[in-house]
This record gives C-alpha cells, sequence and structure tokens, in this order.
C-alpha cells in the first residue's frame, strides 16, 4: 500500500532563474502507475528527485501514505529508482548487483537467495547470474537494473526515461515488461518519460508538464481527447493537434468561425458562446480531417492545396496549406493512400463533432 501526495512542491535551484518545479499538486494512488510527461527541461527529473529524496524541497510538502517525508533521507523513504543509465556494478556479477541492496540491509542469506532466484526468473536473468554486466546487451543491463529495484520490495519505484538508451525493438519490449511487472507487483509507480507513446501506453494517468508546472493530469485517452490547452493538444499525438488562427463571425445560421476567408459552423456543443471578431484558435486532430475533391461539406471544408505526402503504406499523413492563408498548415492523417500530389487542390473536410476551440491565452474554451 502506498499513495504519494505532492503538494505545491517547488524546486529553486537558482534565484534568478524560474523555479525548475513550480508548485507541482498530484495526487498519486495506491498501485496506480502515474506518468510525468513533457518536453525536455520542463522539471520532470527535478520532481522526481524530491520524492526520491536525491533533492532538497524548497517549499511545498511530499507525502507518502499521508506521512509528510519532506526531512526523511532517501534511504528511509522506501522508494527504488530506475535511471536512464543502469548504474550498475561493473566489477560484480548480475547475481551480486541483484543481491547488493539486500546484502546493505542485513536481510539474512537464505531470503536473499530466494528474492534473487525469483527475480531472475520473472526477467529471465536466470542464464545470465554469473556474468559481468559488459557482458549483457542494453537490454539486459536494464533488466538487471529493473531487477535490482524489484528485489527489495519498495513502497514505490520511480522510472527516469529507462527506456531511452535502448534501441527501438527493445524500447515496446522493456515497455511491455514494465506494464506486466506493473500489473503483477500492484506496486505504486511514477514514471517520467517525453516520449508520448510510452506515457499512452503504460500510464494508468498522465501529468503533463511545462516549464515546470503541470499542465494537465488525466487517464490517457481522456487528455488525449479533451486537451485543456493548446500546449497538451500540440504535445500529444503524432503528428499533433492542428492548431488553427480563427475568429468568430455571425452569420445566418448563428455563431461559426471564420478560418482563412471562409466560415465553419460548429455543433452547439462544441461551439464557445463569444461575441462577434474575438479571436482564437481552432484545434482539430489529424485524423479528423480527410481531403476531397468535390463533394465537400460546405461550413465544414475549407480550400487547400498539397504540399507533402508521406505514404506510410496503411496510412497517408498529408500537409497542406490553406488557400486563402498558406501560413496556415493542416496535417490530415488518412486511410491508405491519399490520392492527391503534391501541388494539386483539394477540400479539406473536418469531423467538427471533434472540433477544439481555444481561446487568446490558449486554455479551452467549452461551451455552457
Ligand atoms: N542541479 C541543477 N542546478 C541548476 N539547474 C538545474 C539543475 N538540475 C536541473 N536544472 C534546471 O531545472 C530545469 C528542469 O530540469 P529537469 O528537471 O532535469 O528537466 P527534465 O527532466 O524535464 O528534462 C531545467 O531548466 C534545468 O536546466
Ligand atoms: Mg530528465
Amino acid at each position: 500500500m502506498a499513495t504519494v501526495t505532492l503538494q505545491d512542491l517547488t524546486k529553486v535551484y537558482d534565484r534568478s532563474a524560474p523555479p525548475a518545479a513550480d508548485r507541482v499538486s498530484l495526487d498519486i494512488g495506491d498501485e496506480e502507475l502515474m506518468v510525468l510527461l513533457g518536453p525536455s527541461g520542463c522539471g520532470k527529473t527535478t520532481t522526481l528527485r524530491m520524492i526520491a529524496g536525491l533533492e532538497s524541497i524548497t517549499s511545498g510538502s511530499l507525502s507518502i501514505d499521508e506521512q509528510v517525508m519532506n526531512q526523511v533521507p532517501a534511504k528511509d523513504r522506501d522508494i527504488a529508482m530506475v535511471f536512464q543509465s543502469y548504474a550498475l556494478y561493473p566489477h560484480m556479477t548480475v547475481k551480486d548487483n541483484l543481491a547488493f541492496g539486500l546484502r546493505r540491509r542485513a536481510v539474512p542469506r537464505a531470503e536473499i537467495e530466494r528474492r534473487v532466484k525469483e527475480i531472475a526468473e520473472t526477467l529471465e536473468l536466470s542464464p545470465l547470474l554469473g556474468r559481468r554486466p559488459h557482458a549483457l546487451s542494453g537490454g539486459q543491463r536494464q533488466r538487471v537494473a529493473l531487477g535490482r529495484a524489484i528485489v527489495r520490495d519498495p513502497k514505490v519505484f520511480l522510472f527516469d526515461e529507462p527506456l531511452s538508451n535502448l534501441d527501438a525493438a527493445l524500447r515496446v519490449s522493456t515497455r511491455g515488461e514494465i506494464a506486466a511487472l506493473h500489473r503483477r507487483l500492484g506496486a505504486t509507480m511514477i514514471y517520467v518519460t517525453h516520449d508520448q507513446v510510452e506515457a499512452m501506453t503504460l500510464g494508468t494517468r498522465i501529468c503533463i508538464m511545462s516549464g515546470g508546472r503541470v499542465m494537465q493530469v488525466g487517464a490517457p485517452l481522456e487528455v488525449y481527447h479533451a486537451p485543456v490547452n493548446t500546449f497538451v493538444a500540440g504535445f500529444l499525438g503524432n503528428p499533433p493537434m492542428n492548431l488553427i488562427p480563427a475568429r468568430v463571425a455571425e452569420g445566418d445560421g448563428g455563431r461559426r468561425l471564420a478560418v482563412a476567408g471562409e466560415s465553419l459552423v460548429l455543433p452547439p456543443a462544441r461551439m464557445p458562446a463569444l461575441g462577434p471578431e474575438t479571436a482564437l484558435t481552432f484545434g482539430i486532430r489529424p485524423e479528423h480531417v480527410t481531403l476531397r475533391r468535390d463533394g465537400a461539406e460546405a461550413g465544414a471544408s475549407l480550400a487547400a492545396e498539397v504540399l507533402q505526402t508521406e505514404a506510410l503504406g496503411a496510412e497517408t499523413i498529408v500537409l497542406a496549406a490553406l488557400r486563402e492563408d498558406r501560413a496556415a498548415k493542416v496535417m490530415a492523417r488518412v486511410a491508405g493512400d491519399a490520392g492527391f500530389r503534391v501541388g494539386e487542390s483539394c477540400r479539406l473536410q473536418f469531423d467538427l463533432a471533434a472540433a477544439h476551440v481555444f481561446g487568446a491565452e490558449g486554455d479551452v474554451l467549452r461551451p455552457r
């Protein structure tokens, strides 16, 4: 059982710079796998190191199982951390690397033998127990690092970009192993990454950070489908959400969005109540855009020219520029072959039931 609560957790390294972590508040439930996701430098590692006790807390509080931990030394927090660099002892065998933490805690010899054997079987390290780290592949080393954390049976696991030194195939398989471990151990885990695919596939919930601050916390599909601001909308998704400048216009049928000399009529459930001429941002994901030669719906499409196509087999990613505002670029993700060539004119048809509208500050606007 372990819950982790961050309340206004703040880290200032340098008084002349903005805080590295700025009033980070987060409730992590028992057995949850919380992912901290954001670009490099947004404060993920700093936040994790404060939880681990490797970095002092400037202000705010950190609690584990409702006990404030701010002043508790790292070794007494019952936390295990797995880093990007495996940090194995090079002169020790795999077995000794796995046993090291337990020996230091004076766990009885027979108990150490039993636990090391069990972990080695779980992680398929049994045939490698006699080897030294230099004789292991990257994936095997990372499994030893994982094993070293698990063997201690800590209250909380912390991971800091543990897969980023692995090649693509190993990243996928090790990601699967971490997900399986989480299910099997039922442990509370906090996992830092800048990789949205890792975040979407591993997280029970995702906490998206920017500039030291929490932008949004939610289940993966919740943050994907209902981003609270343009930062989250533009960070998640590959390609990310299209964000196009627009303003409010009045027409015969009521309020609409004026975009590049044309207008889009959003369903009432998607159109915020704003006065004419209000500047805003129209957001639409690439999978909600299709390309038409003719037969495009009035009020749900815009004239454009194809700039680039990337045929990936199962789907094609198309980049187009709006005809009346060529600075506005739109990505479409269409099944199979797009059927359009570079330089061709088209109409971009939008599934406006999936439209998002953001205000001048970038915050989502929801109709009441
Ligand atoms: N030991 C340190 N001293 C001063 N500044 C630091 C230190 N560690 C990190 N920072 C700064 O804090 C910010 C957040 O860094 P970090 O937490 O490592 O980000 P992330 O892990 O999200 O890439 C960055 O601007 C970084 O330069
Ligand atoms: Mg980091």
